[in-house]
């Protein structure tokens, strides 16, 4: 399969972009695996016809806003987000109105009409720089993920408004198996998602987005760690350590994998289908897209 896919790349000048979320023949297969904000990086500047989103529909959508001529295409078209999801234009728009005198930060899970809303997006990977490049006498809107914001909020210090969406893999996972792991394995570091909710983040020795975290785990001399993510950042962290143990945290429903049910739809099956027909194709509104552009050239522009 590896084959048909590097053929059907070149011929159509594709380049492959998967998120460390996807499962780990994908990741191998990618030209490039990265957190959020690597990946609308790596999509801003890439040179070929045809970009190739193993991710989620608003991580391609984010590439197409950043690259109008070029052919966004994602292996499903169901691939959503729950976080995305919870926040739906017409009531994000309500919002704002209630707040006129606020800034609006929105985190990249959101829609292309979300961010065409906004002032300015985030990633997990820079949300407290965003948060602090905003002058202190400001009000801040934070959306949609209420857990990154109180989190933020935490760390810089800054009040913000809050819309109360949340990441269906990270909000379950369950403290009470986290503390019995940490009995259980006392030498453990546990290393988490700001998507997690207070009641994780309180036990963790290291906050990060995906990249983040990977790094972590490759530069510290610790053996053991209980991964407050989703599991598919193992992989990565497993190939560049052999000798270190990583554990995944399991949810409060008992299930010990806590793998998004949108990013895994994506396959390698799904993925040639998607090169040998060019599908499923991203499509946007032209006056959303460059609305939408403006936040997201304001975020890459400061971080
Ligand atoms: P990052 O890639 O920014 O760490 O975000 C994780 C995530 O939940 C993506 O959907
Ligand atoms: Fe959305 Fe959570 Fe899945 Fe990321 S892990 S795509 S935030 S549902």
């Amino acid at each position: 399969m590896f084959d048909t896919i590097q053929q059907l790349k070149e011929k159509h000048n594709a380049v492959i972009l998967a998120h460390y979320y996807q499962e780990p023949e994908i990741q191998d297969m990618a030209d490039f695996v990265g957190d959020s904000l690597e990946l609308s990086r790596k999509a801003a500047a890439t040179d070929a016809d045809v970009i190739l989103f193993c991710g989620v529909h608003f991580m391609a959508e984010t590439a197409k806003i950043v690259n109008p001529n070029k052919k966004v295409i994602i292996p499903d078209m169901d691939a959503g987000c729950s976080l995305a999801d919870s926040a739906p234009a017409d009531s994000f728009k309500e919002w704002i109105e209630q707040h006129p005198d606020h800034i609006v930060i929105s985190y990249i899970n959101c829609s292309a009409d979300v961010k065409a809303l906004s002032d300015i997006i985030c990633t997990s990977a820079n949300a407290k720089k965003v948060v602090e490049s905003i002058p202190k006498h400001k009000k801040i809107l934070f959306a949609p993920d209420r857990f990154l914001g109180k989190y933020v909020m935490k760390e810089t210090g800054r009040d913000m408004v809050l819309w109360n969406g949340s990441c269906q893999v990270h909000e379950i996972f369950s403290e009470k198996a986290l503390i019995e792991l940490k009995v259980k394995h006392p030498q453990a570091q546990v290393v988490a998602h700001p998507e997690c909710d207070e009641n994780i983040l309180i036990h963790a020795d290291f906050i990060g987005s995906t990249s983040a975290l990977i790094k972590h785990v490759n530069s510290s001399s610790n053996q053991q760690y209980i991964i407050g993510t989703e599991p598919g950042v193992i992989h990565q962290m497993q190939k560049n350590n052999l000798d270190k143990k990583f554990i995944p945290l399991p949810s409060n429903t008992g299930c010990a994998c806590n793998e998004c049910p949108h990013m895994r739809l994506n396959t390698m099956e799904k993925i040639v289908q998607s090169l040998e027909n060019l599908e499923h194709e991203i499509t946007l509104d032209e006056e959303v897209r460059v609305k939408a552009l403006k936040p997201l050239n304001r975020m890459l522009e400061i971080v």
